[in-house]
């Protein structure tokens, strides 16, 4: 019987996909949170769910966990509309910032007030976006940016049995960099910049990153910042 429970959103592609798996091989049972899925495992209960709906993302009941540690990875996100900000509508930017800050924000505290004796791993999948302007990514820098600081004040409020960081994954080779390098070049100046990272092999892919989400979930009491990079993760 598996004793440490994982509850991941966004395990339908991608990195989400790739820490589930790995941890489903590491004996954790995982929660999966998407609208698709293509796990099929014992320890593994997808629960299919539009995590940029409001009103779904509300009523979500985590499971019961005993005396089990937990870990939440709020993984999920959407590079969104790639355009200027004057050319992105209203419903793309609620639906962006729905999914990537205000879904994370929801489920950090529901996940704080539901395992309140649990000890309890939390980890946001942030972006060196937070911290880099990047034109056409309007909604996408200011939700990483906006997770990261939700990360530092609930570091800050020192909730009991409860370690939270925001994981920085580098430049990954999963749908959201296909997204980026389809891009029609008078939407996104960066399209280039891009394009060469996938030409000259430099994305990271998801199985490497999912291991470094593993050392750091397994070693967290060495790390002291709360927000990190993966690139600075050397597995010994
Ligand atoms: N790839 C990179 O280069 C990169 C760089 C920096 C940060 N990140 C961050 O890493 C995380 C994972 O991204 P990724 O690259 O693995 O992207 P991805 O391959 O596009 O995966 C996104 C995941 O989110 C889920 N998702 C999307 N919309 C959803 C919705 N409305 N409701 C519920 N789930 C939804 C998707 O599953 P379904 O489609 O089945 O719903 C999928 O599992 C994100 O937070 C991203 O910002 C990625």
């Amino acid at each position: 019987m598996p004793k440490k429970i994982a509850l991941i959103t966004g395990t339908g592609s991608g990195i989400g996909k790739a820490l589930a798996e790995l941890l489903l091989d590491k004996n954790y049972k995982v929660v999966g949170y998407s609208r698709t899925n293509k796990i099929i495992h014992t320890n593994f209960t997808f629960i299919k769910i539009d995590l940029s709906d409001l009103v779904t993302t509300e009523k979500l009941v985590f499971p019961e966990a005993n005396k089990s540690e937990v870990l939440l990875v709020n993984n999920a996100a959407t590079i969104g509309t790639i355009a200027p900000f004057n050319k992105k509508t209203a419903k793309d930017i609620i639906t962006e910032y729905q999914l990537n800050l205000i879904a994370p924000t929801l489920l950090s505290q529901k996940f704080i007030s539901t395992y309140k004796k649990n000890s309890k791993l939390l980890i946001n999948l942030g972006s060196g976006a937070a911290n880099n302007p990047i034109s056409s990514w309007s909604t996408y820098c200011a939700t990483k940016a906006g997770l990261d600081m939700l990360t530092q004040v609930i570091a800050e409020e020192n909730h009991k049995n409860l370690t939270v960081f925001s994981v920085h994954p580098g430049i990954v080779d999963t749908t959201m960099q296909k997204k980026i390098r389809e891009t029609k070049p008078d939407l996104f100046p960066l399209l280039s910049k891009f394009t060469n990272y996938y030409t000259n092999n430099e994305l990271e892919n998801t199985g490497t990153v999912a291991k470094k989400l593993y050392y750091i979930i397994q070693n967290f009491a060495e790390f002291t910042e709360n927000i990190l990079s993966i690139r600075d993760v050397n597995i010994k």
